[in-house]
């Protein structure tokens, strides 16, 4: 039997580069090897309260990205996460089975609190619990995340281990898989792409913006002049040059390194590249935006076929909880 694979994407609008790369792209490819699980968790997102007047937009938008990358709906499962209430009940019950100490020592939970100390509220001190909950809901086995996540993903097999020391095997560990370019260095060449940030490209952005985008960014900060040379280990347009034209990487690194290569000529041929290759999955973006009751119709579809396994694994949680009345 394939093994299941789970994960989320927080619908925070159209996704970039970032989410591409480092995600997307992997999503698309495991849907071969794999029996698929893609959730849009727009839960997660009420856990910092922002733009919830734009949630349902971004929803949608996140899921026209996704299907234009490659998610097919005859091979996943694609569904947000709220339109599948038994969510909510997993939710609280695993909250009874994971001491605070965990949640209170995970550093995306560090980091939110001091970033905003005065929106530290009970459901984001429950992340984690409510990630898991969705990987475990499905009985996730192979979860592909970025980098950032592996802290939650940890945490979500301690979880899981205690679950099923004390109440018999129910849930398998799961495990996470990274990418092979797991982070994604925004425009401005320091931070990770995110659209919070404003470092990054839209995968549905035309190819004007995008070139726009690309002219402006920041290059090699070590070379000053034209004739100065490159250092492309630290030139964040070398690396996605590397990444979307992968056959010119070893001679771009000798001609930066000559300087025999200008950062303006460089850049022109990575907007290049990104259009290119961007181009296919925005002609199907067009197409998609055009049958707003065919996407909306495989959103329903995907929360009809997740409620079926979800509602199995509760009954069993339940179960095994004593919940189930005499
Ligand atoms: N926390 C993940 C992120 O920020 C999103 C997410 C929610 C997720 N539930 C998940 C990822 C379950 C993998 C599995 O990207």
């Amino acid at each position: 039997m394939k093994k299941r694979v789970f994960s989320g994407v927080r619908p925070t609008g159209r996704l970039h580069i970032g989410n591409y790369l480092g995600a997307v792209k992997n999503y698309v490819a495991l849907q071969d090897e794999y029996e698929c699980v893609y959730c849009i968790v727009d839960l997660h997102a009420l856990t910092t309260l922002e733009e919830t007047n734009r949630l349902q937009s971004n929803i949608y938008e996140a899921l026209l990205d996704l299907l234009a990358a490659g998610l097919d709906p005859e091979k996943s499962i694609i569904f947000v996460q709220s339109h599948v209430p038994e969510i909510n009940e997993l939710f609280t019950l695993l909250g009874m089975v994971t001491p605070l100490g965990w949640l209170l020592r995970v550093p995306t939970f560090k980091e939110k609190a001091r970033l905003h100390p005065q929106n530290i509220n009970y459901g984001l001190v429950g992340y984690p619990v409510l990630m898991t909950s969705d990987i475990v809901l499905y009985k996730g086995e192979v979860v592909p995340v970025g980098e950032d996540q592996l802290p939650h993903l940890e945490l979500a097999r301690e979880i899981v281990r205690r679950f099923n020391e004390h109440f018999g095997e129910t849930f398998p560990e799961p495990q996470a898989k990274l990418t092979n370019f797991p982070m994604v260095i925004g425009l401005d060449g320091k931070d990770k792409m995110s659209k919070s940030l404003g470092n990054h490209i839209e995968l549905a952005a035309t190819a004007e913006e995008t070139t726009k985008k690309i002219m402006s960014a920041v290059t090699d900060p070590a070379r000053k002049l034209r004739t100065d040379a490159g250092h492309p280990e630290i030139c964040n347009i070398f690396k996605l040059r590397s990444y979307f034209e992968s056959s010119v990487a070893t001679a771009l690194n000798k001609d930066c390194r000559a300087a025999a290569i200008g950062c303006v000529d460089c850049k022109k041929a990575l907007a290049a590249a990104i259009n290119a290759d961007l181009a296919p999955l925005r002609a199907r973006r067009a197409e998609l935006a055009a049958r707003p009751e065919y996407v909306i119709d495989i959103m329903q579809d995907g929360a009809r076929r997740a409620q079926i396994i979800a509602k199995q694994t509760l009954a069993e949680v339940k179960q095994k909880m004593g919940l189930v009345p005499i």
